[in-house]
Order: structure tokens, then sequence, then C-alpha cells
């Protein structure tokens, strides 16, 4: 079995997720849920990135609607610009992404924004054909992938957002207003995102509803070198990849060379190079790859995506785009308000820019996933080895035998640890077996209760990694704890 079908199975098997609808046969691909497991390491993770991200920089978040009036993306481009090439079959008329269907039966690097003609031109010389029914396909299209839907009994057409920072841009003047706000402004949401993507594959790699993290930074175009809280970084390693060449440099070096354009870009590269690697993802398989101008969304000025490697290649986990002043000024066109604002650093009108890190969170679990898990041969064991602040339990709770008072026990230590920290408490089958399940689904730490914890109050505190115990007072249980997390 190869490791991203291994990742599955485990994921399947542990309540991390599994796909939406499953005992109904309508259920539609690219639709999956969080189990159990899966939602609180997703939980977790987010947490991480506010902590790590958000609190760090003084971030504000917010919490927009899923559903949007069509205006918004009027103004936005998506109703123009969002589309995937398409080629459709003559015969049967099975539909296939033009791109991703070509470079595979090509062998050709496709990107996204190849013309129809130049599409059609490539189906002609490789003489492509449907793979369900041998038939010719007719000329390329082009789908939009935005969801619509209708309002109220009068059916009013909105649409779903295929990205949750457009809630940011439109309440712009209020945030900017009602926080005081200063340039540059970093705006957060998190939420879900929609895309009816022609092809979705490989559970949560390619999904139609997935999660999103996005920071939006406004900021003053004329002062983007102007950042004191950059010396805070500049230290950081960054690995670019460059018009195909890597260049491990630090944030200052970058931007001194002409690698990035400016401080404010390599700050926010800076700080999330630095969450990255507080989850648990292997960094020496991650870079930031800059995009070509084929490549860049369309309101994309300069894009680098955060990459990490797994066995189905590179995956984007995070888009860095500048934005520039795209978004603000075709909304301020279309509603007729005036986004601009003071910066009383120079005290002009300014219309803001946006650099922006959005970040695909289903992506970043399955990656992490991936990076942690563990075949230890020797001891005969599947082990995910999830760092303490994203594992989904940090600590389970396991009575050795359950007479004698011990399950008591156990149950009056769960019960107070279970109100501070993600506790599991298990006392079925062999001890063995328990510290099985709890490695298979992360958990750094098993706690057990055994005959001597009846004589002294103390437990034993089992290392995953290591398998190493050390008796701890249960009073002290807690403190240990805080410290591990507090380490991470
Ligand atoms: N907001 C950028 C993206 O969704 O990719």
């Amino acid at each position: 079995m190869n490791t991203y079908d291994t990742v599955m199975k485990l994921a399947l098997e542990r309540g991390f997720y599994f796909p939406s609808c499953e005992i109904y046969g309508d259920a539609h691909a690219g639709f999956w849920e969080y189990g159990p497991t899966g939602t609180n390491m997703k939980n977790k993770f987010i947490e991480l990135w506010r902590r790590e991200l958000l609190r760090r920089d003084d971030m504000i978040e917010i919490d927009g609607s899923q559903i949007m009036s069509k205006s918004v993306f009027i103004a936005s481009g998506h109703l123009d610009n969002f589309t995937d090439p398409v080629i459709k079959c003559k015969n049967c008329g099975a539909t296939f992404r033009a791109d991703k269907y070509i470079a595979e039966k090509s062998g050709k690097e496709i990107p996204e924004l190849l013309s129809g003609n130049e599409i059609d031109k490539i189906v002609e010389e490789y003489n492509l054909r449907c793979p369900t029914c041998k038939g010719t396909f007719l000329e390329s299209s082009r789908f939009n992938m935005m969801f619509k839907v209708e309002i109220g009994p009068s059916k009013e057409e909105a649409y779903l957002r295929p990205e949750t920072c457009q809630s940011i841009f439109v309440d712009f003047p209020r945030i900017f207003k009602t926080m005081r706000g200063r340039l540059p402004l970093a705006v957060a949401q998190v939420g879900k995102s929609f895309r009816n993507e022609i092809a979705p594959r490989q559970s949560l790699l390619r999904l139609r509803e997935f999660y999103q993290a996005e920071i939006e930074v406004f900021c003053n175009p004329n002062r983007l070198n102007d950042l004191s809280k950059f010396e805070q970084v500049k230290d950081t390693s960054l690995k670019l990849f460059i018009k195909n060449s890597y260049h491990t440099i630090c944030a200052e070096d970058a931007v001194r060379e002409g690698y990035l354009p400016n401080k404010l870009v390599a700050y926010y590269l800076s700080l999330l190079t630095l969450f990255y690697s507080k989850t648990g993802i292997i960094m020496e398989r991650t870079r930031f790859r800059q995009l070509s101008d084929e490549e860049k969304a369309f309101y994309a000025s300069t894009a680098f995506d955060f990459e990490v490697e797994t066995s189905v290649g590179w995956l984007e986990l995070v888009a860095c785009n500048y934005r520039s002043d795209y978004d603000l000024k075709k909304h301020s066109m279309i509603s007729k308000q005036n986004l601009n604002v003071i910066d009383p650093s120079d005290n002009a009108k300014v219309l803001p820019h946006l650099f922006e890190l959005s970040m695909g969170i289903d992506r970043s679990i399955y990656s992490i996933l991936e990076h942690s898990y563990y075949e230890d041969i020797e001891a005969k064991r599947v082990v995910l080895r999830l760092v303490p602040p994203i594992a989904p339990i940090l600590i389970g709770v396991l009575p050795l035998v359950t007479k004698d008072g011990l399950r008591e026990k156990a149950q009056d230590i769960y019960s107070k640890l279970k109100l501070d920290y993600s506790t599991f408490y298990d006392e079925s089958g062999s001890i063995g077996r328990r510290y099985r399940r709890l490695e298979e689904i992360g958990a750094p730490f098993a706690l057990t209760i055994d005959n001597q914890t009846m004589k002294d109050d103390t437990v034993t505190i089992r290392y995953r990694d290591t398998m190493l115990q050390e008796r701890v007072k249960v009073s002290e249980v807690s403190n240990f704890l805080d410290e591990i997390v507090e380490l991470k």
C-alpha cells in the first residue's frame, strides 16, 4: 500500500475523516467529514494558527457569511474569471478538466491559464480521445466554479464564497473604523469556502467544500519596507524556489538580494515558516515556490505558494498573494463606496494594497498526518508522531485493571483532567492494545493507574515515541502537561 492509502486507511479507521453522506448512493465526490479525532486535531491546528500568527502579530479576526451577494463576485472578478478549462466528449458527454487531462495524457506541463485555442491544438496534436467511449472532444470551454444559490421565495441570485477573504474586503471600512485601524492591518478569518471543482479527488486534497484560514494584510504600498517588526524575524531561514532554483536564505538577505519584493512580504513568509515549524511538518520538505505569470490567480501580481512534499507530490498549503489594490479598487467601484483610509505615517489618503496568506486547512491536516506517520517495525506498532499542541488527544487515562478500586481512581483522575486537556479514558482490552490505540491517534502520553497508585497516589506517564515511563504524583500531572504544551 502506498503512503497516501496507508494514511487514508488510518484516517477512516481512527475517526480522522471519511466521505460525506457515505450511507447513500447519491453522495457527491469532493465532500468529506472530519470525525471526532480529526475535528479535535483540526481545532487544535486552528488554535495554533491563532497563537503563532494572529496573537503574535496582533491581527484581528472576523467570522463572515458563507453566502454573499452577486455584486460581491461581480466586483471580485470571480463571476468572469474563476474558471477552469474543460473538454467534453462529443459522443457520451463525459467532461474533464482540460489542463489536468492533457497533462496526464501528453506528459506536458500545462498551465491553468492556457488559452482555449492552445488546448484544442494539443488535443488534436496528441489525438486525445474520451477515456470512457473513445469519442472525440468538442472545442474546449471554460467552467465557472462558483456555487450559485437562490435566496428567499423570489429566488434572488447569490453565491457561496469561493474564498473567505471576500468578507474581509467588503467589511474593511467598518472594521478599520470600529477597531481604530492603522496600516498595516492584518485581518484574519477561518471558515468554509466552496468551489465546484470539476475533478475533486484524493479526499482532503481537492474538495468542493473546504476550510480556509486566511490572513489579509492591508498595507500602504509606499511603506512596504517601513516595518520595524521585521527585525524580529530577519534571521528566519526561508527556502525559496524561484525559476527552478533553490535559495535557502535568511529573510533579510532575501529582500536585499531581490528574491523577495519587500520587507512586508518577507515578514509574513517568515511568520508562516515559524508557524509551520511548530506543526510537525518536516520543514526540510517545504518550500516557497514563486508562481509564473501563467500560474498566478487573476487577482495576484506576485505570488509564492508555500508547498510541502508528500507521497502524492508537492502540495500547495498556503497561497501567498500580493493582490495590490485589485480588490479594494473593484469593490469601491462597484459599491460606489470610498474605501480610502488615512495613513498617519505620511498623513495622506491611501487605498490599501493587500498581501494575503491563504491557508488550506484540510491539506495541512493531511500533510501533517503523512509527515507524522511512522511504522515502528521493531516494536510492531504504528505511531502518529503528532506534536502535543496538534494531537487530537493529549493523554489517555488507563487503569491497569478495573478491580481493587483502580477503575474508580482512574475515573476520578479522568474526570478532573478532561476539563482542561483533551483526555481519553480507556479500560477495555489489554494495556498493550490500549497503548497501540492511543499511538495510532497520536496521543503523546498515556497515564496508567496501577496498584502502587492506591498506595502513594502516583501514576506512570508513558511517552508515545520512546515508550519510556516515569512515575509522577497525581497532583503533578497538570503541571507536567502544562509544561509540555507550553514547550511545543
Ligand atoms: N484567497 C486566495 C485563495 O483562496 O486562494
